[in-house]
């Protein structure tokens, strides 16, 4: 990762070399409200890279006006602990003035933004989440710019996103690694969430379904089924055992273009947003043989 080497100095024992070439700079971009997901980035980040750098900007582009990001939770002194413990090098904490984001009303008419392929913002969640992925692709673009990390971390919980930004860096020849992270759990299933902080006792314990939805159609891929139809008709199935969970989408795609597929050749993605209450929350899980 590290670029621009400079020539190997004589004398050094090994563990001083491994620190003088370890000179790669890690990002962890994150909205804060950290939990056991974002410090699993950080933790890979840090085994990565000699300085690990956390982002942590709730940014007002990627919310649309009838989203939460009013009462999207902010817990910076409680974060900047959780950085530290975790040997976190430096926290980029920047107000959206400071980001050189103007206020809403001319938000759209007056910035450059990044615009994902339409074919990978069209499905999943970009259907009910207009200009979403437009404000991720464009925020991450300007934290890379500025921070200019060899590596990014991101986490599989967003899949849709992490396929995004892949295909951003890739098409923008961005010089920075994507790294990709399994998807942290609660032990109940429940995929680690700043927006389960909105779900009540009981909202937590019926939004275990998604995920119990999840491995069903693991266990029935596993079994040799195929067909995206089967697939998802066993998950909606699932689901429909909680009544209080009414589903968006379950959706089978291919994990990196995202589009959608009939039958699964290698791999596919199956993703789920479906609502509780007020809160929307999302999973997924990759199908693959082996
Ligand atoms: P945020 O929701 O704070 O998530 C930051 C990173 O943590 C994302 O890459 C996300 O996929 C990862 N993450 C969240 N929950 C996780 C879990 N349970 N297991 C593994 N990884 C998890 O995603 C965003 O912020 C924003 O869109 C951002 C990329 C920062 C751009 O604004």
């Amino acid at each position: 990762g590290s670029k621009n080497k400079p020539k190997f100095p004589e004398g050094l024992v090994l563990d001083e070399i491994t620190s003088w070439y370890q000179t790669a700079v890690g990002l962890v971009p994150t909205m804060g409200s950290l939990h056991q997901g974002h410090l699993s980035l950080i933790k890979r980040a840090r085994q990565e890279n000699s300085t690990v750098i956390v982002s942590i900007f709730i940014n007002p582009l990627q919310f649309a006006p009838n989203e939460d990001y009013d009462r999207y939770p902010r817990t910076l002194e409680q974060d900047r602990q959780l950085c530290e413990l975790a040997g976190v090098d430096a926290i980029f904490a920047p107000n959206p003035e400071e980001m050189g984001i103007p206020p809403k009303s001319i938000q759209e008419s007056q910035v450059t933004q990044v615009i994902p392929p339409s074919a990978m913002i069209t499905g999943l969640c970009g259907r009910s989440r207009l200009g979403h992925f437009q404000g991720v692709a464009t925020i991450v673009t300007k934290l890379l710019n500025l921070v200019q990390p060899d590596r990014a971390y991101f986490g599989q919980k967003d899949g849709q996103q992490l396929a995004i930004i892949k295909r951003l860096v890739a098409d923008l020849n961005l010089p920075v690694d994507i790294v990709a992270c399994p998807i942290v759990r609660e032990p109940s299933g429940l995929a680690l969430s700043s927006r389960n902080q909105y779900l009540t006792a009981q909202e937590k314990e019926q939004a275990t379904v998604l995920y119990r939805g999840l491995q069903q159609a693991e266990a029935a891929f596993k079994a040799g089924v195929r067909d995206s139809s089967q697939l998802i008709a066993v998950v909606e199935q699932e689901v429909a055992r909680v009544n209080t969970v009414f589903v968006e989408y379950i959706e089978l795609v291919e994990p990196t273009t995202l589009m959608s597929l009939e039958k699964i050749a290698e791999e596919g993605m199956i993703a789920i947003a479906a609502r509780l209450g007020s809160t929307r929350l999302i999973d997924n899980t990759i199908l693959r043989d082996r």
